[in-house]
């Protein structure tokens, strides 16, 4: 067992960094969960976590919650109201770490990252924090996620999976995804904190499996035992319940990315043999199978007939 770690998770209230939170009381560390909202993170705190109350556009909140702090788990949020924001939430991170004198600070880019910061900014303002991070003397290990399975909860997805059998997701068929489980981005990030000598390393992560549309609906079928089909969602359709979820405007921002991948797909890393990188972070990972199978309620009916 590693020394018991007290370390301060930005979103860790949200779907990427709540697994975080929960993977660090499972492993015996001390969590402080950064968030604006105390009421969202009581299930956290009756578990043992610590909560900070601040925001992350307010440098002053944040320095008071690095005070202390062995570690911190960045995650910058993925729908703020200004996503040029991206950089100053990382910024404020990165000012109250290195005054607190953090001893390794792990990064979770979110997903893919690309090095021109103006060819799109949600992929290039990435690059721009990573640098910040490798130029500000804090030691730090960054993870690069490409896709997540929790995407699939969306209401472009699950309710046509509830209802009609059919994956939509704005992907082309043939493309392959490394689906990840957030889950296992938490268990990886952790298992980083715990591995303080990798220092210094950028590590693209990606779940185990790299599939087509086709075989991303074949592992659900498996998982949820009934037949699911791939649909290539139309961009405009995507966009449209992005808006309807995250706010007007949301939409369009997110299926310009997938616009941009679908054009720049070779200059992305969607997926990565995980397996000298689990000799390094020794997690157990989630097939996609057991992830659909794990949250087979999830892509249920309810009893009375609704879509859950
Ligand atoms: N590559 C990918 O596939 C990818 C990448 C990113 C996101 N996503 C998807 O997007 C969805 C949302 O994920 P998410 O975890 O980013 O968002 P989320 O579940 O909406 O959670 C956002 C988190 O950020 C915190 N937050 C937001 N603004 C803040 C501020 N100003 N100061 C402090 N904390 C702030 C929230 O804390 P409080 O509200 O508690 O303050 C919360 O913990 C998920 O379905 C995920 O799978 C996918």
């Amino acid at each position: 067992m590693a020394d018991r770690l007290k370390v301060l998770v930005y979103g860790g209230t949200g779907s990427q960094s709540s697994p975080v939170v929960w993977e660090l009381l499972e492993r015996g560390h001390q969590p402080y969960v950064f968030t604006r909202n105390a009421e969202k993170a009581k299930a956290m705190q009756d578990a043992g976590a610590e909560i900070v109350v601040g925001d992350m556009g307010a440098l002053n909140s944040v320095r008071g919650a690095s005070m202390g702090m062995d570690a911190v788990s960045l995650m910058i949020p993925a729908f703020i109201p200004n996503p040029m924001d991206y950089p100053k939430y990382a910024q404020n991170a990165l000012q109250a770490a290195k005054e607190a004198g953090i001893k390794l600070l792990v990064y979770n880019t979110s997903g893919p990252v690309i090095t021109d910061e103006f060819q799109n900014p949600m992929y290039g303002l990435r690059n721009h924090i990573i640098q910040s991070i490798q130029s500000s003397g804090i030691p730090y290990i960054i993870l690069q996620p490409g896709v997540y399975l929790e995407n699939l909860f969306g209401p472009w997805t699950r309710p046509a999976i509830i209802e009609r059998s059919v994956l939509p997701y704005p992907v082309e068929e043939n493309t392959r995804l490394g689906w990840i489980a957030s889950e296992d981005v938490g268990k990886l990030t952790v298992a980083a904190l715990e591995h303080p000598e990798l220092a210094g390393s950028v590590i693209p992560i990606s779940g185990i499996e790299n599939v087509t549309g086709p075989e991303l609906a074949a592992a659900f079928s498996r998982g949820l035992g009934r037949t699911i089909t791939y649909d290539a969602l139309p961009l405009d359709e995507f966009a449209a319940a992005m808006d309807a979820m995250f706010g007007e405007g949301v939409g369009a921002g997110a299926a310009q990315g997938y616009q941009y991948q679908r054009d720049n797909g070779h200059r992305m890393t969607m997926w990565v043999d995980m397996e000298p990188i689990l000799q390094k972070l020794p997690v157990a990972m989630t097939s996609i199978e057991d992830w659909a199978r794990k949250h087979v309620l999830a892509f249920s009916r309810t009893p009375e007939g609704h879509t859950a």
